[in-house]
């Protein structure tokens, strides 16, 4: 592995590509299942999205564990201090809401008194007593934070595919598996561009 891929463990890039596939599904999954009518496909939805806020929520325990035990890498040298600090912010704001979204979500379905069945395997228990009222205020704010963390999550893609193929430098390739790292930063050297062989 080269200087410049080295950072992240293969622990916390695990987590943190399988906490990516499930955000990033769950979002398009919660648009859809709130614009179905009534029926069995929107109940199946209700369920999977349900379902993928649960594990969401352990990964995103998993993760800070992870991330107080083992520490993280230093910010990538050649930023910026403006990038290190927005990127310090983005991360923090991202740990903040994974927490926060399902822990809205679970609260609204709590307070609307439906039962959150966790891939079909067992039952939430409700964490709110019933209360239409809170209910819908609930799901009003779960929305509400939905849509921030889908907005920065495009903003955190957005910078690591900057950084990956426009920049090219190191950020995005210590974030991949160990030999993806490594191609991205060879493909961007200038010699591999023009068919030479990389040092
Ligand atoms: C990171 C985790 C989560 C994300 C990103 C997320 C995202 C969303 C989105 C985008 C919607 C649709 C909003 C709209 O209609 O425009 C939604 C609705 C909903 N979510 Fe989640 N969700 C998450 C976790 C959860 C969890 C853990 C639960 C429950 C245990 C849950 C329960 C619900 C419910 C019941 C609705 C429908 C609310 C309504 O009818 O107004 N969500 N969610
Ligand atoms: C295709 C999607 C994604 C890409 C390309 C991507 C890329 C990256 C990269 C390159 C880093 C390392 C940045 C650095 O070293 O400074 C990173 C860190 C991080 N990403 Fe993502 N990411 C994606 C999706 C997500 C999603 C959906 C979430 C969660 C909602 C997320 C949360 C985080 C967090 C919290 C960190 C900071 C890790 C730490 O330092 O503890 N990412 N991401």
């Amino acid at each position: 592995m080269s200087e410049m891929t080295r950072g992240y463990s293969p622990l916390s890039k695990w987590l943190h590509w399988i906490m990516a596939g499930f955000v990033l599904s769950i979002i398009p999954v919660g648009l859809t299942m709130t614009r179905l009518p009534s029926g069995k496909l929107q109940d199946s939805l209700f369920e999977l999205h349900e379902s993928f806020g649960a594990t969401i929520l352990t990964l995103a325990c998993l993760r800070v564990a992870v991330r107080l035990i083992r520490g993280v890498p230093e910010p990538y040298a050649s930023l910026a201090l403006w990038q290190r600090l927005a990127a310090e912010i983005t991360h923090r704001v991202l740990y903040a809401l994974i927490f926060i979204v399902p822990l809205l979500g679970w609260a609204g379905a709590s307070a609307f008194g439906a039962p959150i069945s966790v891939y079909g395997l067992f039952t939430l228990p409700p964490i709110l007593a019933v209360d239409k009222r809170l209910a819908g205020t609930l799901f009003s704010v779960h929305m509400a934070a939905a849509y921030l963390i889908s907005a920065v999550v495009a903003v955190h893609i957005g910078a690591a595919l900057l950084h990956g193929f426009i920049h090219r430098d190191g950020v995005l390739a210590r974030m991949l598996p160990n030999g993806w790292g490594d191609w991205l930063m060879a493909v961007g050297r200038p010699g591999r561009r023009r068919g030479q062989r990389s040092t």
